[in-house]
C-alpha cells in the first residue's frame, strides 16, 4: 500500500475523483472559520463573514494580517477534518501512516498504532484551497504563503501518543503514534502566528507592486529571510473601529464584551481588558444592560424514565459597546433569553 501511489492516482483520474471529498472540505473550511471566529471573539476584527473571501478573483483583495489568518486558518481546517475523516475510515483510498511501522522512533519506543495520515489531508488541502489562487501577482503569492503557514501549523502541532508495553504494563517498550492535537491548538498556534506575522516590504519601485504582472518576482525577493512557518501580509490594518462598508469592516459599535465578575471569576487578561478595547479605545462608551436568562435546573430523575426540571431565572449583566452621549438606558433592558445548553 502505497499513500504517494493512490494519491496520484486519483489526483490523475481528474476532478469526478475528487467529488467525493467536496463535503469533507466544505467541513473542514467551516471548521477553519468557527476556529477563527472563537480566536477573534473578544478582538475589534472578529472574523466576520465579510472579510472571509478567500478567492481572489472577487475585488476583495486586501491582504492584510487578518486575511493571513483566514488563509491559514482554512488550510489547517480542510487538512485537518481530511486526516481526521482518513483515520475514521471515511474514504477507501486512504488509512493510517504506516510508514514507519516497526522502526525505533527513541529509547524504548517503536513505531505502531495508527498514526494519522496528514499527507492525505496536506495534499487535499493544497489541491482544494491553493486552487481558489488563481493569480499571479505578489497578493497570489502571499496567500499561498499563508496557506503553507497553516498546513505546517496542523505539523507543528501533532502529538506523540503512546502505549506500555511488558510484564504487567512495566513499560519496557512503548508503542508510539502520531495524531492530531485538538483542533484548538492549531488556532492557538496560529494566533500567535498572527500577533508576529511579518509585513512582506516589496520594492515601491514598479508602481502598485501588489497588483503588478512582475509582482510575483518581487514577492519571491522579499520572501527571503522569513520562514515558511510565519504568516506574512502586504497591507497595514485599519483600526477596526468604525464601520467601513469598502472594507467589509462592521465596527464595534454594539459588540459585546466581557468584565471581570459576574461568574466570570477567571476571566483572563485579554477578556477583562476586551471592554477598554473594544469600547474605549474606538471612542465608544460601555453600556451595561441586565438580562434574564433562563434556564433548566433542580433536575430530578423519576423512576423510570424521565427528567423533570424546574425552569430557573438568573439575571445575568453583559456589557456593550455604544456611541457616546446616545441616552443612557438604567440598567432597565429586560430581555428574556434562553442560556447556552451547557
Ligand atoms: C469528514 O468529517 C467531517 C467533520 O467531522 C464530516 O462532516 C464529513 O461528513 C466527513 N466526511 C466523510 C466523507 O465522512
Ligand atoms: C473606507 O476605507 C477606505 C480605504 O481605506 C477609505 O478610502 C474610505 O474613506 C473609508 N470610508 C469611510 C466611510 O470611512
Ligand atoms: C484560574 O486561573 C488560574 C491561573 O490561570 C488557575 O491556576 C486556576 O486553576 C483557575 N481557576 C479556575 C477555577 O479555573
Amino acid at each position: 500500500f502505497s499513500l504517494n501511489r493512490t494519491v496520484n492516482n486519483f489526483l490523475m483520474t481528474g476532478p469526478k475523483a475528487f467529488l467525493s471529498y467536496v463535503s469533507s472540505v466544505q467541513a473542514g473550511a467551516r471548521n477553519g472559520i468557527k476556529e477563527c471566529k472563537h480566536q477573534f471573539a473578544l478582538e475589534r476584527w472578529n472574523c466576520p463573514e465579510s472579510t472571509l473571501q478567500l478567492s481572489t478573483h472577487n475585488g476583495l483583495r486586501s491582504a492584510t494580517r487578518e486575511t493571513s489568518f483566514v488563509h491559514a486558518i482554512s488550510a489547517a481546517g480542510v487538512m485537518y477534518t481530511l486526516t481526521k475523516n482518513c483515520s475514521l475510515g471515511d474514504f477507501d483510498n486512504c488509512g493510517c501512516d504506516d510508514s514507519r511501522i516497526g522502526q525505533t522512533g527513541g529509547k524504548g519506543w517503536i513505531w505502531g498504532g495508527c498514526s494519522d495520515n496528514v499527507a492525505f489531508g496536506e495534499k487535499l488541502s493544497r489541491h482544494f484551497v491553493d486552487a481558489l489562487e488563481d493569480g499571479h501577482d505578489a497578493r497570489a503569492a502571499v496567500n499561498l504563503h499563508n496557506n503553507e503557514a497553516g498546513r505546517l501549523a496542523v505539523k507543528a502541532t501533532m502529538r506523540r501518543g503512546c502505549k506500555c508495553h511488558g510484564v504487567s504494563g512495566s513499560c519496557t517498550i512503548q508503542t508510539c503514534w502520531m495524531h492530531l492535537p485538538n483542533f484548538r491548538e492549531v488556532g492557538n498556534h496560529l494566533k500567535t502566528k498572527h500577533k508576529h506575522a511579518r509585513k512582506l516590504e516589496l520594492d515601491k519601485k514598479p508602481a502598485r507592486a501588489g497588483n503588478s504582472a512582475d509582482g510575483r518576482g518581487a514577492a519571491a525577493l522579499a520572501f527571503r529571510g522569513i520562514a515558511r512557518t510565519e504568516l506574512v501580509y502586504l497591507e497595514d490594518s485599519p483600526d477596526y473601529c468604525a464601520k467601513n462598508q469598502s472594507l467589509g469592516v462592521q465596527g464595534t459599535e454594539g459588540r459585546e464584551c466581557l468584565r471581570g465578575g459576574d461568574g466570570k471569576k477567571n476571566a483572563s487578561q485579554r477578556e477583562s481588558s476586551s471592554c477598554h478595547r473594544l469600547c474605549h479605545r474606538c471612542g465608544l462608551r460601555v453600556e451595561r444592560k441586565r438580562a434574564e436568562v433562563v434556564s433548566s435546573c433542580n433536575c430530578k430523575f423519576h423512576w423510570c424514565c424521565t427528567v423533570k426540571c424546574e425552569q430557573c431565572t438568573r439575571v445575568v449583566t453583559k456589557y456593550y459597546c455604544a456611541r457616546l452621549g446616545g441616552r443612557k438606558q438604567q440598567n432597565q433592558t429586560r430581555r428574556k433569553q434562553l442560556a447556552p445548553q451547557d
